[in-house]
């Protein structure tokens, strides 16, 4: 998968894209990261990149001509050619970002990824270049670097071989629509707080049951609004019928 990334900042990048998963899933050809400096394409001697906003209003806008020279060129389109992949645009205004969607966007086998600076970028460069804009929360960061990188790391997760265990992203809290169930490792005994006995007992369907019950009391807890649209089996809905029936909310151990 190639991730094409506009930045003013694209230094920012390299130590995170240099650490553990990516930086493996880069080793094995799994996924490609270009990072591309948006200043690179700005036509004056100053190399400008923002101007102030028509009618006032404060701040700083990205101008169009630098962001559109630098998609145009980076993926290989004429003027007024649409773009041979999304383009989206990190924004606390996108549709927020899920696991869903991560899905869908690892799709595709390139995704070119601007991030936004200052207030945001000429309305332009989302009417005629960009194809999507995701928010990755309802918080508002210095820019869209952080956001790309979210979104990088969250799509080399899904790729086959990415993850060394191969069932890891399967497990991976909301890929089943739940929360994850917790983890234990040794000791079994750290400061007198044991582990869970059945994790010991090798009974493998009882330990995939407890993990399982785990999970569903987990998100009926922290997050019951994921339990409406997540795929639940009829032991499931007992479980949780029974939860219901027996006070909840003293449950989880
Ligand atoms: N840029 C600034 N804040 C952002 C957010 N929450 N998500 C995506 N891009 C952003």
């Amino acid at each position: 998968m190639l991730f094409d990334v506009f930045t003013l900042f694209p230094d920012v990048f390299e130590p995170y894209l240099q650490a553990s998963i990516v930086q493996r899933a880069r080793q094995n050809g799994l996924i490609e990261v270009r990072l591309h400096n948006i200043r690179d394409w700005a036509a004056d001697k100053h190399r400008t990149t923002d101007d102030t906003p028509y009618a006032g209003g404060g701040g700083m806008v990205m101008k169009p001509d630098p962001i559109f020279a630098a998609v145009e060129s980076a993926l290989g389109m004429a003027t007024g050619d649409s773009a041979p992949c999304p383009v989206i645009l990190l924004t606390p205004q996108g549709r927020v970002f899920t696991q869903r969607i991560a899905a869908e966007l690892a799709e595709h086998p390139r995704l070119a990824l601007l991030c936004g600076r200052y207030e945001g970028v000429d309305e332009r460069v989302r009417q005629h270049l960009v194809t999507d804009e995701i928010s990755i929360g309802d918080y508002v960061l210095s820019g869209g670097e952080l956001p790309a990188l979210v979104l990088i790391d969250a799509l080399t997760r899904l790729i086959p071989g990415a993850l060394g265990d191969p069932d890891g992203a399967a497990d991976d809290s909301h890929a089943s629509g739940l929360l994850e169930y917790p983890h234990y490792t040794r000791p079994p005994d750290f400061r007198g707080w044991q582990v869970p006995e059945i994790l010991l007992s090798g009974d493998h369907a009882k330990i995939a049951r407890w993990r399982r019950e785990q999970s569903l009391l987990r998100t009926r807890l922290r997050r019951p609004d994921l339990l409406t649209a997540a795929p639940l089996t009829e032991a499931d809905r007992k479980f949780l019928a029974n939860l219901e029936a027996n006070d909840p909310l003293k449950v989880e151990g």
